[in-house]
């Protein structure tokens, strides 16, 4: 028998390295990657009319309503892909709303990793983060410059990835850090996410590589 696939959750302030650890946490492990942020940036491109209400929130840093959100997490996280490889939900829950609601549809993560990342960092992060909108590859004009001139010239900007933008995104994550934490503190584990990226790495794939070897341990004691 095959161990059931892996549930996990990670959050952090902006600019910690949610999507930078995820990429290698996918390329790993083969979770699907379902990220708040990507799917209401993709409902901002579509145009629709919950893009342009959930626009208006981010630009703000402030929480897309629940309305919009949390069907589109929901969603996603049903689909057979996700259920069968196993899920690493980015960026949600982010308020004790949003984390009953998703217990409520039974969904609930087998870790939950938080990284920790001084706040002066994270500015500098934000204003030098690059997208690729070719790969969806991120890049930091500094830490992970692009290699080559034809992915260096088109590379694109978040629109919320300003000094001002961030410190508002900063105010609402401090606000709801502690009430998401207090629900999922028997599987929290928090991570140093002030090193380089493979180190973060590093940390990372030791704990989900000791949840899949316990997994198999169990089903081979039963
Ligand atoms: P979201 O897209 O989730 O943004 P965020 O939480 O602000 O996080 P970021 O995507 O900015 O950062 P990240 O942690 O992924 O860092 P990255 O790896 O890119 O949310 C945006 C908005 O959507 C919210 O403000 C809100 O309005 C709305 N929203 C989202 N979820 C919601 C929800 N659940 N409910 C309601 N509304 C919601 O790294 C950043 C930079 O640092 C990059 O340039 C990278 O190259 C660099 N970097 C990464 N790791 C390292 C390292 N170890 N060393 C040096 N540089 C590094």
């Amino acid at each position: 028998a095959t161990p059931e696939p892996l549930r996990i959750k990670i959050s952090g302030a902006p600019a910690s390295g949610k999507g930078t650890q995820c990429e290698l946490i996918t390329r790993k492990y083969g979770l699907v990657h379902i990220a708040a942020g990507d799917l209401l940036r993709a409902e901002v491109n579509s145009g629709s009319k919950n893009g342009k209400r959930a626009k208006d929130y981010m630009e703000k840093g402030l929480l897309v309503p629940n309305e919009i959100v949390a069907l589109m997490v929901k969603e996603r996280l049903s689909q057979p892909d996700a259920q069968e490889k196993g899920w690493l939900l980015d960026g949600y829950p982010r308020s004790s709303s949003q984390a009953n609601a998703l217990k409520e549809v039974g969904f609930e993560p087998d870790l939950f990793i938080l990284l920790e990342v001084p706040e002066e960092i994270l500015v500098e992060r934000v204003v030098g983060r690059r997208l690729d909108p070719v790969t969806g590859k991120i890049y930091h004009l500094k830490y992970f410059p692009p290699d080559n001139e034809e992915v260096a010239a088109r590379l694109t900007q978040r629109f919320d990835d300003t000094e001002e933008r961030v410190r508002l995104r900063l105010q609402t994550h401090h606000q709801n850090l502690e009430d998401v934490l207090s629900l999922y503190q028997d599987v929290t584990v928090k991570v140093n996410g002030n090193a380089p990226k493979a180190v973060v790495f590093d940390q990372i794939d030791r704990l989900l590589t000791g949840l899949l070897e316990q997994r198999k341990a169990a089903i081979g004691s039963l």
